[in-house]
């Protein structure tokens, strides 16, 4: 009975989170993607839910297993991801834009096994949609909580995005070095909201997890 209440803080709110990486189709058997694990947002959903949230999640390809709690959509693609979000987004209290979506993919999807010539391919790039920017753009807008992935100035990049897409908060990790971030077990990350922040040192994603719920259920108490 001491349990109860404090232990699911998140008891009755809604969660959308996307994870993994989109996969851009080129032809049939191809793609374009990226490295990220999923990790981190497979994380999230897991400490969310254990903290008595709902949560959907979004997910791209990942070699992770469902978490047992949280509802599972499977998609592929950037355009996949951005209907899957849209469907769903009216219906929750807290967005978390985890994938490392594709900013762009190939113009020109291949029906078919595109073959080998000689010689060198153009490929054309078209954008994709920014899903959290969008989100955020809202009216209503749910909370949202976004990430950034940087391999450069972390602080004054991270801190752009949160104001450009009008974001609650903003999660920022270097990638790309020895640092953490994608396909590995641990990260280190920078908390940012509008005026504040937080340093969480390197530790493992279900450790980060957890310090990412417990600064998100303060901004989002102070937000409602
Ligand atoms: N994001 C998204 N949809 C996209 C691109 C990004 O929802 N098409 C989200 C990511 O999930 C992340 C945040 O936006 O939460 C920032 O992604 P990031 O790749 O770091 O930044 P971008 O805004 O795409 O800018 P850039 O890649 O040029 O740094
Ligand atoms: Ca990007």
């Amino acid at each position: 009975a001491v349990l109860g209440i404090q232990q699911q803080p998140f008891a009755g709110v809604r969660l959308l989170i996307t994870a993994g990486p989109t996969h851009e189709a080129l032809d049939p058997v191809r793609f374009i993607g990226n490295r990220s694990s999923g990790k981190m947002g497979y994380a999230l959903a897991q400490v969310l839910t254990e903290l008595g949230a709902q949560v959907i999640l979004v997910s791209g390809p990942t070699a992770l297993p469902a978490p047992p709690l949280a509802r599972l959509v499977r998609v592929e693609s950037a355009a996949e991801m951005h209907a899957a979000v849209m469907e769903r987004v009216g219906e929750c209290d807290i967005f978390i834009a985890a994938a490392a979506v594709a900013d762009y993919r190939p113009e020109l999807q291949a029906s078919r096994k595109l073959k080998k010539h000689s010689g060198n391919i153009d490929l054309r790039l078209v954008p994709n949609p920014d899903i959290l920017a969008e989100v955020a753009a809202r009216n209503p807008a749910p909370f949202t909580l976004g990430f950034a992935a940087e391999t450069e100035a972390l602080e004054a990049n991270a801190r752009a995005k949160l104001n450009n897409k009008g974001l609650d908060m903003i999660a920022a990790n270097l990638v790309g070095g020895a640092e953490g971030g994608f396909d590995r077990d641990d990260n280190a990350l920078l908390l940012l909201w509008g005026d504040g922040q937080r340093e969480l040192p390197l530790m493992p994603k279900h450790q980060a997890a957890r310090e990412i719920a417990r600064a998100l259920m303060q901004r989002y108490v102070t937000s409602t």
